[in-house]
């Protein structure tokens, strides 16, 4: 990702005005929710979710691409307090390449500061007027709809992959689709456009989740920053264990459902590795992103060819090339 923001692109530019929109929303009298704030904020991340609606934004209107940072900002500080939050949830121990702010402020302080991000991040997109904010709001009851979703089945091992594609569409793909509609209702595009540039996103927001899902079972923690097996040590059944759980022989499958019940021993994870693998599923799940990747696409396809729209392609081809380079 790195390399693609440090392109001639000017996206680079554009991910650091973001930057430092977001630590002026953040400010605060309240020194120590400041410096929590602050922390997770200069952690980085991939601010992929700012990055498309600057782009669906530029892509839909000739007006300064400065117009739409607060609500970029607004978006990704609501992805980030939930975080906070799916952190406390998952109870991870790094985020971002650096340990997670629960682990180093503790659970209460940590459901504060997404509060307070969540707060701020509605601040910044009344700036945009009602409807906006409403599918700001909209895009955060999705996400609260798909986490407990995906909370009450855990350890759920008939889970159907409809019922996880339902859980991946609300927590992380309306979220996408709310940045290209939070941006294209602010310029004012013609329906099409926006409908173009908001099944995109959607689409594109299912194959970034398969996607992170296949990378918590085969990436490396040291390039994602965050640690694997995350999903297994909560108990979220994933599309690599739905399709392995069909898939595999009777007697496989006893020993997978073993394995995934203890997750923390590294044998275990190594041998469940390797049925995914042989039993196809990572296959499988790849071919599934891929192929959200190309719905994206093809939803675009009628878009007028700008150099932003170029962007906007290349970010969706990074989302499956993040498996490629493990
Ligand atoms: C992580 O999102 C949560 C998912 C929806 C998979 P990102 O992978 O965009 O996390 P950051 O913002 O780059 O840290
Ligand atoms: C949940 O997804 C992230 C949200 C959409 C809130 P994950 O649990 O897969 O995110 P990571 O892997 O911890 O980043
Ligand atoms: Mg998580
Ligand atoms: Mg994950």
């Amino acid at each position: 990702m790195k390399d693609f923001y440090e392109w001639g692109s000017g996206l680079g530019r554009k991910v650091s005005e973001v930057n430092s929109r977001l630590l002026e929303a953040i400010q605060s009298d309240q020194e120590d929710l400041f410096s929590m704030s602050r922390y997770t904020i200069e952690a980085g991340g991939k601010r992929f979710r700012p990055l498309l609606t600057i782009l669906a934004y530029q892509i839909s209107t000739d007006a300064d691409y400065r117009n739409i940072l607060d609500l970029a900002a607004g978006y990704e500080l609501i992805h980030t307090a939930s975080l906070l939050h799916d952190d406390i949830i998952d109870k991870a121990a790094t985020r971002r390449g650096r340990p997670t702010l629960n682990s180093i402020y503790g659970i209460d302080n940590a459901i504060v500061v997404g509060d307070y991000l969540f707060a701020k991040a509605y601040e910044l997109g009344s700036r945009y007027g009602p409807a906006v904010s409403k599918i700001m709001a909209d895009a955060s009851s999705r996400l609260a709809e798909g986490q407990i979703l995906e909370a009450v089945n855990l350890g759920n091992i008939d889970l159907k992959e409809e019922t996880y594609l339902q859980i991946i569409s609300n927590k992380t793909a309306k979220f996408f689709e709310a940045c290209a509609l939070g941006a294209t209702v602010a310029s004012g595009a013609p329906v099409e456009v926006r409908e173009s540039l908001k099944n995109f996103s959607y689409n594109l927001g299912m194959a970034f989740q398969v996607t992170d899902d296949i990378l918590d079972v085969i990436g490396d923690p040291n390039k994602m920053g965050k640690p694997v097996f995350t999903d297994l040590k909560h108990s979220a059944i994933t599309i690599p264990f739905i399709h392995a759980l069909a898939n595999v022989k009777p007697r496989e499958r006893e020993e997978f459902i073993r394995l995934m019940e203890d997750p923390a021993d590294q044998d275990n994870d190594k041998r469940i590795k390797e049925i995914i693998v042989t039993s196809g599923s990572l296959d499988y799940s790849f071919s599934i992103a891929k192929s959200f990747t190309e719905t994206a696409l093809n939803s675009i396809k009628g878009t007028r060819r700008t150099p932003d729209l170029d962007l906007l392609i290349e970010l969706a081809m990074m989302v499956v090339q993040r498996i490629q380079e493990i």
